[in-house]
């Protein structure tokens, strides 16, 4: 008997045996004994990794969220599902219990179809961190029409090219948001974006802010009175396991942003399976990450991995920063939180403030302790467990990406412990590798290569919105019959994992990933500019921040403010996250002969680590690497 909770090292060896060795038996018994199906599947896996293909569960048919919602009714109904705290810590928080999520989300879906919106549809969402957030997500799940949640805080700009790219006939809005002492005016980006975008036929705006905000007729519904005369009640549609169920943008190494498509019965096993055993969530539990829902953190791991385990998820409107650098703190001590979810970057931005804003307030209740997306530094590890965990709290530092759809390596509390840097072992069912310089597996341990997963796992994406070949070649061309992460690890003497970072242009800044190509497209539609590259350089704070060696057609332009005009560009382009921390205006750019720019040289020269270029004299224009690190900033 396959047991849902993991319990000690002996039912994690045993549970990972199972599903390495047997993995269709295995995924069969966590999906039929801990879920609600209207059909069961015909077919676990079929998979081929060369075209690429996966399917999981074929033939069986569902609603995802009558599996978060529903099936709590009975035995939960009363319990919060959602704990709403608000930015301002003077408003009060709001408990949204299993049964009024059961009646909102019903009321949402009927909103939804009430406007046109059918199964399959794509329904694009750009909302700040408020229940009507995840209960949109929800309603479109509970209907069948794909979810495609933008991030709230990208611009105009790549707000329509994510609503363009995967056809979207609806886009649920608010007036606006607050964020720590600011109001974002996000209607009027909305209205901005939409001049670009055709397929829009409705605009739903919740209330957030109460701004007097332009209402285009015909197109513009505030939500409120719709929803107030839209019936509680909803039957689920019934899905089959392979339809989408959302779509997420992340960044790639070219322009355009890579649509992951994921799909209805893996993704639901699998965030619902990993959510239990790396939190180790118990029905009283209060559980809290603070990402938000605009990355796959928060749609995994607020929304469906803790609705799917009937567990209470808190939802943070606000920063940590306000009304000051104790916020996170007084949440968990206000809403006694057992598990707490952060990001590295949040962690060292804490840490640097002192543990003054840390000591007042009573973190007794915290059991778990987790950190996602960037690799954690030791500093930032040690003094989240000394100061926030108490040494009492283990911590799950949890490896994984909006493509794999949910945690992939990570310590699982009461089987094994964390060791500062180390995402540790493979989750059940997850075969990791490491392949070398050669494309060759690397045996044994201590060693060091790009991190591949072997086998399919029910939760991976399926494809990339309306580019399949883009799919196949980003992650299944570099090795054959691999899943390629596109990140560098180390296996140390115990097989343990250390995720060293990105292997290819993608940078992590703050834990947003950002493409270098993107905004290096932003900086070059500058007029003044002729070409741009960007690197990383390490942070104390973001982990990466941003460089950009930047080349003018006319270098008598070079100036400050020119340098504040290309930050407005990126901001305008993608969003303030992607700006520059170093801008250095150069006369050229390092190139191969092929014309390539040769970014391990800009990389060198911005983290000041000259001595050793490697052979530069085979560029098209070596002069130029000597005046580059001679004005390096
Ligand atoms: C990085 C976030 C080290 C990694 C869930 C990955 C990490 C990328 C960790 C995915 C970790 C995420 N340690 N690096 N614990 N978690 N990463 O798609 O480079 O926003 O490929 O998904 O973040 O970022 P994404």
């Amino acid at each position: 008997m396959i047991s849902y909770q993991l319990k000690n090292r002996e039912s994690y060896n045993q549970n990972y045996i199972n599903s390495t060795e047997n993995p269709e038996v295995f995924w069969a018994e966590i999906a039929k004994d801990n879920f609600v199906w209207k059909r069961p599947w015909d077919r676990v896996l079929d998979w081929d990794f060369s075209k690429p293909k996966i399917s999981w569960f074929e033939g069986a048919k569902l609603n995802i969220t009558e599996n978060c919602i529903d099936r709590h009714l009975k035995t939960q109904g009363d319990k919060t599902a959602i704990l709403f705290e608000p930015n301002d810590p003077k408003e009060p928080s709001e408990a949204i219990t299993y049964k009024d999520l059961h009646k909102r989300v019903n009321a949402f879906a009927n909103v939804l179809l009430s406007k046109g919106i059918q199964k399959g549809d794509r329904v694009c969402i750009y909302l700040p961190m408020i229940p009507e957030l995840a209960i949109s997500v929800l309603a479109c799940a509970r209907i069948g029409a794909i979810h495609s949640v933008v991030f709230a805080g990208f611009s105009a700009t790549a707000l329509s090219t994510r609503i363009n790219d995967s056809d979207c006939k609806m886009l649920i809005t608010s007036d606006g948001g607050y964020r720590g002492a600011k109001t974002i005016d996000l209607k009027s980006i909305v209205d901005t974006a939409l001049l670009e975008c055709d397929g829009i036929e409705t605009v739903l705006v919740a209330k957030r802010i109460h701004s007097d905000i332009p209402m285009v007729s015909g197109r513009d519904f505030w939500l409120q009175p719709l929803l107030d005369t839209a019936s509680d009640q909803c039957e689920p549609t019934v899905m089959d396991a392979e339809d989408p169920l959302f779509i997420l943008y992340t960044s790639g190494s070219t322009g355009t942003p890579k649509g992951m498509v994921h799909t209805t019965a893996g993704y639901m096993v699998y965030t619902a399976y990993t959510f239990k055993n790396v939190f180790q969530y118990e029905s009283d539990d209060v559980y809290w990450c603070t990402a938000d829902i605009g990355w796959i953190t928060g749609h995994s791991y607020i929304v469906y991995g803790p609705l799917l385990n009937g567990a209470t998820t808190v939802m943070f409107e606000g920063v940590p920063s306000y009304p000051d650098y104790g916020r996170f703190w007084s949440i968990i001590e206000k809403h006694k939180v057992t598990q707490f979810y952060t990001a590295p970057t949040a962690i060292r931005a804490l840490a640097k403030e002192g543990l003054g804003v840390v000591d007042p307030y009573d973190l007794s209740s915290l059991k778990i302790l987790g950190t996602v997306g960037e690799p954690i530094n030791e500093e930032a590890w040690h003094w989240y467990n000394d100061h926030i965990g108490k040494r009492k709290c283990p911590i799950v530092d949890t490896w994984w990406q909006t493509e794999t759809g949910g945690i992939m390596i990570s310590p699982i509390p009461n089987s094994f412990e964390g060791k500062p840097t180390f995402a540790t072992l493979p989750f059940v069912g997850i075969q990791p590798t490491l392949m070398d310089e050669k494309g060759e597996e690397m045996d044994g341990n201590s060693v060091e290569g790009r991190l591949c997963i072997k086998f399919p796992w029910p939760s991976m994406a399926r494809t990339i919105w309306g580019n399949h070949q883009r799919y196949k070649e980003t992650y299944f061309s570099a090795y054959d019959n691999l899943y390629f992460t596109g990140d560098g690890a180390l296996r140390d003497e115990n097989g343990h994992y250390r995720i060293t970072g990105r292997v290819d242009d993608v940078i992590i800044v703050s834990g947003h990933n950002l493409g270098t190509a993107p905004i290096e497209d932003a900086i070059n539609e500058h007029p003044m500019v002729a070409e741009s590259a960007i690197v990383g350089y390490p942070h104390d704070i973001k982990g990466s921040a941003l460089y950009g060696f930047v080349t003018l057609k006319n270098e008598a332009n070079s100036n400050e403010a020119l340098k504040a005009e290309i930050n407005q560009y990126i901001s305008k382009q993608i969003g303030p996250i992607a700006k520059l921390d170093k801008i250095q205006f150069t006369s050229g750019l390092p190139k191969t002969r092929s014309g390539k720019i040769m970014r391990r040289i800009l990389r060198k020269i911005a983290i000041k680590d000259t001595s050793n270029l490697g052979d530069i004299s085979t560029l098209l224009n070596p002069e130029v690497v000597e005046t580059i690190m001679k004005n390096s900033l």
